[in-house]
């Protein structure tokens, strides 16, 4: 069956799907993007997500075309013509065709598309454990673009592919000052002593909202929550250590570079927790 796509307040087939060679979404990445996890026909934190994209649309000064309820309205629909209850949803935002060069002046249409994916099947009784690699790609520190989700992630398509070429799950990127930033795809989490720790922002790791959701479960545990530097040394040496993405949720980090991490038992109270969470 063909799909159908959502490309500037119309619904198209796929084939239909394309946006102009002069697009400056193709030709210098300026734009945005979310990858949200639509469950029983409803995009999950579709409020966080577009909170998230608007943000990014404001940095980036591209006025979204759309309310954030329009396209709640258009998603639905899109969800309706696929037929579609569990899904991946990916909305792209670009700044649309400008004139050559990198000025942004006179690119006032933005493209706007959704479209729709294969989601990850997770099986609660089977939770899934991930092998990581380190990437040699880093990101930078302090650099206030890691924030947003933009269509410029090289350094995460590089990691990625070292991780497929080492048939690995995920990779871990570094920053500039050797850090973890977050993986290509996740943020990164470790437990130790009974604390809960993540990179902060400025260490070059997305706001992510599954760890936003999980910052969330945490202060309602009552559990501990550092935003703090991790180093490698550190992350191999926690209680236990996960990756939180809005695809499958919480993974445990089985091993980097084929070290086994720890395994540890508040993971399970934050899943328990993350599972409860409401579903808006
Ligand atoms: C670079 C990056 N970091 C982190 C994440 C996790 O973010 P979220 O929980 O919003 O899916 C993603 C999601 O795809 C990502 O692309």
């Amino acid at each position: 069956m063909t799909m159908q796509v959502f490309l500037n307040g119309q619904f198209v087939p796929e084939e239909r799907a394309v946006v102009s060679v002069f697009d400056r979404g193709f030709l210098y990445g300026d734009g945005l993007f979310e990858g949200i996890r639509v469950s029983n026909g409803a995009p999950l934190r579709w409020a966080q997500h577009l909170a998230r994209l608007q943000r990014g649309a404001a940095f980036l000064k591209i006025k979204i075309p759309f309310t954030p309820s329009e396209l709640q309205n258009f998603a639905a629909q899109l969800l309706a013509q696929n037929n579609l209850r569990d899904a991946m949803l990916r909305v792209t935002l670009t700044r649309g065709i400008g004139a050559r060069g990198y000025s942004p002046k006179g690119a006032e249409q933005p493209t706007v598309v959704m479209s729709l994916h294969p989601a990850p099947v997770v099986e609660p009784q089977k939770p899934p454990r991930w092998k990581l690699i380190t990437a040699t790609a880093r990101v930078s520190a302090n650099d206030p673009l890691t924030q947003f989700k933009t269509c410029n992630k090289l350094s995460h398509v590089l990691a990625r592919a070292e991780a497929d070429a080492a048939q690995a799950d995920e990779a871990l990127l570094l920053n500039s000052t050797g850090n973890i930033a977050e993986a290509t795809s996740a943020n990164v989490f470790c437990i130790k002593s009974g604390v809960v720790c993540t990179p902060g922002v400025a260490e070059g790791a997305l706001p992510g909202i599954t760890r936003g959701d999980v910052l969330e479960v945490c202060r309602k545990l009552g559990a501990p929550v550092a935003e703090e530097k991790i180093s490698p040394a550190q992350l191999l040496a926690a209680d236990g250590a996960f990756l939180t993405l809005s695809s499958w949720g919480i993974v445990e980090i089985a091993a980097v570079d084929g070290r086994e991490l720890k395994s540890s038992p508040l993971l399970e109270t934050l899943r328990a927790g993350f599972a409860k969470l409401p579903p808006g």
